[in-house]
């Protein structure tokens, strides 16, 4: 007879889950629906390992929509194949990150055998004269993505692709084919047209995943995690729907799965379900409306703490006159400047749009036309987010915040 603890000695054992499949950064061997996309960059590339030339890529598409792993698979693959044929190095830059021509040049430079650069003090002469000898010393081939590219550009303008494509013709032995990948689809017009010509010899539209494709993907994740009898068929096609109404964006499909994940493990169950899903949807966005808190700036945060305070002391509609009052005994509490009802008003429409609160136009008979105010957070949660910056350290209830019985106990 089977032992009656069989069930468990079968069941996966959720400590051995490896999370890693389920990060951003993790690239699979396989990515279903990017086929088409995946050939024209191998027919692309695949020049080089013939002796020809590829052509310099631009990739547009939105968020999560595959566009950094389908070049880093590229990337992979190409190294791979090339071993031992012709020398070809994928050089990966986050303009998010490096954001400035110094050091991108810099990664360029020291991604391949050569002479050491520093990260910093070199002049722009040097700096580019010694990555050009690197480069051509290599005698190969150089593929430098610059992800999230616009960023870069509407910072900092288009002169690096200029100097990355003067680079690449002064070369002798080497030669640089760049990739360009943003979710812009405007990215273009900030481009000077020297520059724009160059960069779109090729250009690729990631499209959005359909919910069907979605689940294509997260089932194999989930078979990559080996944790397909802990995952139930209902939790994935609840997420894949979600997400695709999202925009059809996979890292947030793969996020909420791994939350989904580890919201099960935690309640001691052994199967993640729709319920599940939901709680990790609601955490998800709790969290990215914290974030959203946290991230404002501080004359803002001011003015959505004097709502939540107004809120507190039993107000449950307000004017925007009441708004500005506690506004300015929040600022005038925090030792801030205190802004004119004209910004204030820009300030109240900003947290409007992100959805913090809802001001609507009312008409109040013989008090005019006035904007009444909802809150659509968590007041004590908002407030504790916004009591912990630094500006707010120092906050005292000033005389008026006390007669309307305002809180602010850190
Ligand atoms: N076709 C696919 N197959 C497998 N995983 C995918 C696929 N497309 C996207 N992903 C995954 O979704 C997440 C987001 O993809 P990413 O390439 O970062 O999107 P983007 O750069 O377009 O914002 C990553 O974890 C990635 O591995
Ligand atoms: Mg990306």
């Amino acid at each position: 007879m089977d032992n009656i603890f069989k069930k468990y000695l079968e069941g996966k054992s959720v400590r051995n889950i490896d999370f890693k499949v389920f990060e951003p950064s993790f690239v699979p061997n396989k990515m279903p629906h990017r086929e088409s996309e995946i050939g024209i960059l191998v027919d692309n590339f695949g020049k080089i390992l013939m002796g020809g030339m590829p052509k310099n890529v631009l990739i547009f598409g939105k968020s999560g929509t595959g566009k950094t792993a389908v070049m880093k698979y590229i990337g992979r693959e190409l190294e791979d194949a090339s071993k031992n044929r012709v020398n070809i190095r994928s050089i990966f830059v986050n303009c998010q990150i490096k954001d400035n021509s110094y050091s991108i040049f810099e990664t360029m430079g020291n991604s391949i055998e050569g002479e050491k650069i520093p990260f910093t003090g070199w002049s722009f002469d040097r700096l580019y004269a010694a990555v050009k000898k690197n480069i051509d010393m290599y005698n190969g081939n150089i593929i430098l993505v610059l992800d999230e590219i616009d960023r870069f550009v509407k910072k900092n303008g288009d002169d690096i692709l200029y100097q990355v494509l003067l680079l690449d013709s002064e070369l002798e032995k080497s030669r640089i084919t760049l990739v360009g990948i943003t979710n812009d689809l405007k990215f273009m017009d900030y481009l000077d047209s020297r520059v724009k010509s160059r960069l779109n010899e090729e250009k690729i539209v990631f499209p959005p995943y359909t919910s069907e494709q979605i689940y294509d993907i997260l089932m194999d994740r989930v078979n990559i995690a080996g944790i397909n009898d802990f995952v139930s068929e209902g939790a994935l096609r609840l997420i894949s729907s979600l997400a695709s109404q999202e925009n059809g964006d996979a890292r947030k499909a793969i996020e909420m799965l791994k939350a989904s994940i580890q919201l099960a493990i935690s309640s001691g169950e052994n199967k993640v379900e729709e319920a599940h899903v939901f709680s990790a949807k609601n955490r998800m966005e709790y969290d990215a409306i914290m974030e959203t808190i946290k991230t404002l700036p501080v004359q803002t945060k001011a003015l959505l703490l004097g709502i939540l305070l107004l809120r507190e002391s039993g107000t449950i509609q307000f004017t925007t006159g009441e708004v500005f009052e506690a506004y300015r005994n929040v600022a005038n509490g925090a030792n801030l400047p205190v802004l004119t009802p004209r910004r204030i008003s820009d300030m109240l429409s900003d947290l409007d749009s992100l959805g913090l609160i809802s001001a609507n136009v009312t008409s109040l008979g013989r008090y005019g036309r006035t904007k009444m105010i909802e809150i659509n957070v968590s007041f004590t949660d908002a407030k504790r987010v916004i009591l912990e910056d630094e500006n707010f350290r120092g906050l005292k209830a000033t005389p008026t915040m006390k007669q309307l019985r305002f809180n602010i106990d850190h």
